[in-house]
């Protein structure tokens, strides 16, 4: 990958935490311009693969080309060639040629990777089973938005230690905000990805925590954040997963144990009932939908920073 010299966005591994502040303020910016802002993107077209379902994701990032004078086309597997089998480096050289990005959603992080490799244009990972760089980046606008810093907060994620917590995780420590990852037994964070996070949170002044322990995980915590007990592709271990993370429900009781102001974040979509009551997550302390709306208003800066 040395001798490319377009930008991509696979993972918030591959961004220093300057440019991650950059593009939170040129977000910020976009989003106070709102419809006056000036048309960027005039001209430019996305590419869309997607290979999961997606409401957040789909809707945004076609809002924001839209939004800032370009076009986004949407591409389901389900309709192109790539899910009746071509090759996903054959897609890649291609798309190339018609478009000026590319957001794929798939399963293996390895496939975006290989579509970035073959492309000339920039490759956006739009949420793979390993990471969901685009998710943690409207949350940390959200989270400056709402408590006003990174340094000296503290956010704990409970649940499954996959996708979200992964880039939730990254992007915590790059910031240099404490992060604790909450988990049932055998459902932790990457060992990888954790120790790449300790190594950038030593740089940043931040900790790094992975605990089974939801009552001491969630001590002194400044935001609570939660994702779906089974994710797209695990369907048919629902059920057995439900048992298993029965203990690590966002209710009443848990919540007692965080900061008396503290935020309550999911990136969507929820079940009202298992990994957060309806009592909490449309309650006072929520920040679900302003989170949500962030996606579009974080979008706008990576795709200006992408392809303009
Ligand atoms: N949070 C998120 O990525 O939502 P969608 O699956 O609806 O895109
Ligand atoms: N962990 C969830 C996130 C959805 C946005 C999933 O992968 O299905």
């Amino acid at each position: 990958r040395t001798t490319r010299t377009k930008k991509d966005f696979l993972t918030l591994l591959d961004y220093s935490p300057n440019e991650i502040i950059d593009l939170l303020n040129l977000a910020k910016d976009l989003k106070k311009q709102g419809p006056s802002a000036p048309p960027l993107l005039k001209g430019k077209i996305l590419g869309m693969i997607f290979e999961k379902s997606s409401t957040r994701t789909r809707v945004s990032f076609e809002a924001a080309m839209l939004k800032l004078g370009g076009h986004a086309i949407h591409l389901s597997t389900r309709d192109i060639q790539m899910g009746r089998g071509e090759t996903v480096s054959d897609t890649a050289k291609v798309l190339s040629g018609y478009l000026d990005g590319l957001m794929i959603r798939t399963f293996h992080q390895s496939t975006v990777e290989e579509l970035a490799h073959n492309s000339t244009i920039p490759v956006i990972n739009g949420l793979t089973d390993d990471f969901h760089p685009c998710q943690a980046l409207a949350d940390l606008l959200t989270i400056l938005e709402y408590k006003g810093s990174f340094k000296g907060k503290k956010v704990a994620y409970i649940g499954d230690g996959n996708n979200v917590a992964h880039s939730l995780l990254i992007a915590s420590a790059k910031v240099g905000m404490d992060c604790t990852i909450i988990t049932p037994n055998n459902y932790e964070p990457k060992e990888e990805i954790v120790s790449y996070a300790k190594e950038i949170a030593k740089q940043s002044g931040s900790t790094v925590e992975v605990t089974n322990d939801p009552v001491s995980g969630i001590k002194n915590s400044d935001v609570i954040y939660t994702d779906v007990w089974a994710s797209m592709g695990q369907e048919s271990e629902a059920e057995e997963r439900m048992a298993h993370f029965e203990p690590y429900q966002v209710n009443q009781e848990l919540v007692s144990h965080a900061k008396k102001d503290y935020i309550f974040m999911h990136c969507l979509p929820a079940h009202r009932g298992e990994e957060v009551t309806a009592e909490i997550i449309d309650g006072h302390h929520s920040v679900v939908f302003p989170e949500a709306e962030n996606r579009l208003h974080a979008q706008k800066a990576l795709l200006v920073h992408l392809m303009s």
